[in-house]
């Protein structure tokens, strides 16, 4: 995270002391950087300057409005996979044409929904799912856009809970059903297929998987072409992984001159869905060291962020680098850094060499993507507050959760 720095022992992210924010608006605390999002999405742009294209957030990797908010101004779709999603998309200004609406599951109020904003496309996965978009866009006498999301059968070599591209996976439709879908979809009166998509995974490390599905769904499109049904655009996904730990994630200029080479002399626009590499380096988040605790032949730091403020370490064994927000000299001790959940899997890291004491602030790094869009109450934990700085400017822009707003769903019976 280029805008994460020490001056004078203190850690700043931008201008802002995270010791500061700590103390002001307590912990755990999500804290984002406005300067490290607007530089990702200019990475983007820069890579992909020679293909006409649209990047479409991944809206599930931070689905915070301010952070919608800010992509939305700087032009960007949004990938949505929810009725839920596209209601804060809207609500953070987002232009509607610019959605592209993935997720097997759509139920028809969802696509009622979606219809009537007027998005850019849904990307359909189904059969069933073709037939219902059809019967609800004639029942409200409407066109709806169609692209298939296509499931190329490419490895993606990451993690198999987020490879999606693979033919055991419940994503998408086989490559070799696609030439008939399209040709059905061309058919029904209240369809009008626009493009195709697929996407293969995430936290991918290795270009090759990328560009082999990209050639797939580029020589479909030509051979769909011969048969008369042209698109519009040709949505690649999301997937580009970041660096977590000693992963070299791969070279964004290279993806860009690599689709630039296949998209040369093409009509169809080039769409990305990216998520983690848009925010997951521009976040981290704040926690303090409640009790260090000696176990038997290991010393645990239980801190107090959980698993319900951050999945991934205990969903994925994802592993996120932990420094200590105040810079201290001595031997350090090795630590599993745990949350206070009443699970074994409640971990954050584990065997982390530190120099910390009860009572420090800890920085868990690269928390942008899939931290609070995956954060739970288990355990009756309010979800945490989120702050977005910018330079030396201060934003809270999610309050912590009360114990109220907790409870304010429930009824009692008796
Ligand atoms: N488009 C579709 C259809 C997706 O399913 C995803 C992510 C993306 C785009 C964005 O992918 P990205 O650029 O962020 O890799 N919770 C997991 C990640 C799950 C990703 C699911 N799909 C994690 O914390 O690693």
């Amino acid at each position: 995270m280029n805008t994460l720095h020490r001056l004078e022992g203190r850690l700043l992210l931008e201008g802002v002391s995270l010791d500061a924010l700590a103390e002001r608006f307590g912990t755990p605390l999500y804290v984002y950087s406005r300067q490290a999002l607007e530089e990702a999405y200019q990475a983007y742009v820069q890579a992909f300057s020679e293909t006409p294209h649209l990047i479409c957030y991944a809206v599930k990797a931070n689905s915070s409005l301010a952070i919608l908010n800010f992509f939305a101004g700087l032009g960007t779709g949004f990938d949505i996979v929810s009725g839920g999603e596209l209601a804060r998309v809207l609500a953070a200004g987002g232009d509607p044409s610019k959605i592209v609406f993935s997720g097997v599951g759509k139920t028809a109020d969802e696509m009622r929904a979606a219809i009537k904003a007027g998005i850019l496309c849904f990307n359909v996965e189904s059969l069933s799912e073709l037939h219902r978009l059809s019967r609800v866009a004639g029942e409200m006498g409407r066109i709806a856009p169609v692209s298939f999301r296509v499931n190329p059968d490419v490895d993606p070599k990451t993690h198999p809970y987020i490879s999606t591209g693979l033919k055991e996976n419940k994503f998408g439709v086989p490559i070799a059903d696609a030439p008939a879908l399209y040709r059905l979809a061309a058919s029904l009166p209240n369809l009008k297929v626009t493009g195709i998509d697929c996407h293969i995974g995430s936290q991918l490390i290795d270009l090759s998987p990328l560009a082999d599905a990209a050639d797939r769904v580029l020589a479909l499109v030509d051979a769909l072409a011969a048969e008369g049904i042209t698109l519009h655009h040709i949505d690649l996904g999301g997937g580009v992984g970041i660096r977590y730990n000693d992963e070299t994630p791969p070279d964004l200029d290279a993806y860009g001159r690599a689709l630039a080479a296949r998209f040369s002399g093409r009509h169809e626009k080039l769409l990305l869905e990216p998520g983690r590499s848009l925010v997951g380096n521009a976040g981290l988040l704040l926690t303090r060291v409640e009790y260090l605790k000696p176990g038997d032949g290991k010393n645990f730091a239980i801190v107090d962020v959980a698993m319900n403020d951050l999945m991934r370490p205990a969903l994925y064994e994802a592993y996120h680098e932990i420094i200590s927000v105040k810079q201290k000299n001595g031997s350090p001790t090795r630590y599993d850094i745990v949350g206070p959940i009443c699970e074994t899997g409640d971990f954050i890291g584990f065997a982390r060499d530190m120099c910390i004491e009860e009572g420090d602030l800890l920085a868990i790094l690269s928390t942008g993507a899939y931290g609070m869009s995956m954060a739970s109450n288990y355990n009756s934990r309010p979800r945490a507050a989120e702050v977005l700085v910018n330079k030396n400017e201060i934003h809270l822009i999610r309050e912590r959760e009360t114990q109220d707003s907790l409870m304010a769903c429930e009824r009692l019976v008796y």
